[in-house]
């Protein structure tokens, strides 16, 4: 039969390959290490959901809802779609096991997220998130909080050189009242705007602060301003954030153009960028979001939170250039014989019996050929085993990295030589 042609994985999604995923779950230690530090709990939440959810809470008009989800009718004409970010799965299930009913929460999570977006570079089709979740808190306290443990992640990976932007957008209200008097200036200078944002004239006038055109920008720089529609309590509030951040030495800078691409923001947002990964700059987001807990359902309840993209933060971790060890078994257990080859299994599982990571010669060969594997396996120690030590009860032992010379010992005392030679304690 003539071979067929090859299956090949998705564009936008991408595998994650051992050798690669060493430095995945280096970072993921990290973020489970920083969560547990500021008491947040994992959650874990299914990666389908209703479309329902994304529509009432990420926004019938963003660019995710309109054009990025990846949904389906399931076989019972349901309306499903894999999860496009976990923040509105969150509420979700806080809502459903009553997690918000009189109590608080802090939640984190981590997992894979789907946008149909034009791949390229730090933007997948499948992707990564880390985020935090807080729910309960209406305060600059917890805002403080959630950006501190944001820092610590950064600075536990040894990230440094991140911009930190925040900005208020103000309640519902305020910010209904800018968009007006936005939209009513930027009407009047139409003409000077690119297209994508005299597309979002009408729709999304919010979003046009974002554009990167300069033409578009020169137009801003007269705009109104949303600090400008601030009620009292919201601009004290912003205030008190950024002396809880000074005081924690945690430098960064107020955008007012700083918007978000999800509607769901109350209030502050935030985003910390790299000018190390070219298009693709900003490595997380979040802000507040106190009418989405009702919304969906719910109590009204505050809430603030974020989520990183991890494949952006992996990338920021690598050109640090600090390697990850790759993983490899600690002991390799050759064998020549058939009776040697039953020794091998039993000593191979004594190791692992004892906590040492110990893989075991498979598809036979000979000598030559086995150490040659053992070398290529990262071992630090390879084990012998042949008929003479059978018959005499011993083991040969192979140092691999320049830890001694070959000898025979006891098959009894096979486990502390192995500890001794690679420096593991009993
Ligand atoms: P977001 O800004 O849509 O916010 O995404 C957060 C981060 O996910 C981005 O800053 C970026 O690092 C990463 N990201 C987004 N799309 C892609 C993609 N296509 N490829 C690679 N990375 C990507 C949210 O998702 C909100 N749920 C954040 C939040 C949590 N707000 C409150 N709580």
């Amino acid at each position: 039969m003539v071979g067929e042609k090859s299956v090949q994985s998705i564009r936008g999604m991408n595998d994650l390959l051992p050798g690669q995923i060493e430095t995945w779950q280096r970072v993921e230690s990290a973020v489970r290490e920083v969560c547990c530090r500021y008491g947040y709990r994992e959650i874990r939440t299914p990666i389908v959901e209703r479309t329902e959810l994304f529509r009432r809470s990420i926004g019938e008009q963003t660019d995710i809802v309109e054009k990025e989800m990846y949904t389906f009718t399931d076989n019972n004409g349901d309306s499903l779609t894999l999860r496009p970010e976990a923040t509105a799965s969150c509420v979700r299930a806080g809502n459903q096991h009553g997690l918000l009913h009189n109590q608080t929460q802090r939640l984190w999570y981590v997992g894979p997220m789907f946008r149909h977006e034009r791949p390229q570079k730090g933007r997948y089709r499948q992707f990564h998130q880390f985020g935090i979740e807080a729910l309960g808190w209406a305060g600059s306290d917890i805002e403080a909080e959630v950006i501190a443990a944001g820092e610590r992640l950064w600075r536990s990976l040894g990230i440094k050189d991140l911009t930190l932007e925040i900005n208020s957008l103000g309640s519902v209200a305020a910010r209904a009242n800018f968009r007006d008097a936005l939209k009513t200036y930027l009407s009047d200078h139409v003409d000077a705007l690119d297209t994508d944002s005299q597309r979002r004239l009408e729709r999304n006038p919010l979003r046009i602060l974002d554009s990167k055109d300069e033409g578009t920008q020169e137009v801003l720089d007269s705009a109104p301003s949303l600090s400008d529609f601030l009620e009292k309590a919201e601009e004290e509030n912003f205030e008190r954030l950024q002396r809880l951040l000074t005081t924690v030495n945690i430098t960064f800078s107020v955008n007012t153009r700083l918007v978000r691409g999800l509607d769901y923001y109350t209030g502050l947002v935030f985003e910390w960028t790299t000018d190390q990964l070219g298009a693709q700059s900003a490595i997380c987001a979040g802000g507040r979001y106190d009418g989405l807990v009702e919304q969906l359902g719910g109590r009204a309840v505050p809430a603030t939170g974020f989520a990183c993209g991890l494949e952006r933060l992996i990338e920021l971790v690598a050109l640090q250039g600090e390697e990850t060890p790759i993983q490899s078994p600690r002991v390799f257990v050759a064998s020549l014989g058939d009776i040697p080859e039953l020794e091998a299994i039993r000593h191979a599982e004594s190791l692992r019996d004892a906590g040492i990571d110990a893989q075991v010669n498979c598809g036979q060969g000979n000598l030559k050929k086995q150490l040659r594997r053992a070398d290529n396996s990262g071992a630090q120690v390879a084990v012998i085993i042949d008929d003479e030590s059978v018959d005499t009860s011993t083991v040969k032992i192979k140092p691999l990295r320049g830890q001694g010379e070959q000898g025979t010992v006891p098959a009894a005392e096979l486990l502390a030589t192995v500890r001794s030679i690679t420096g593991l304690s009993d």
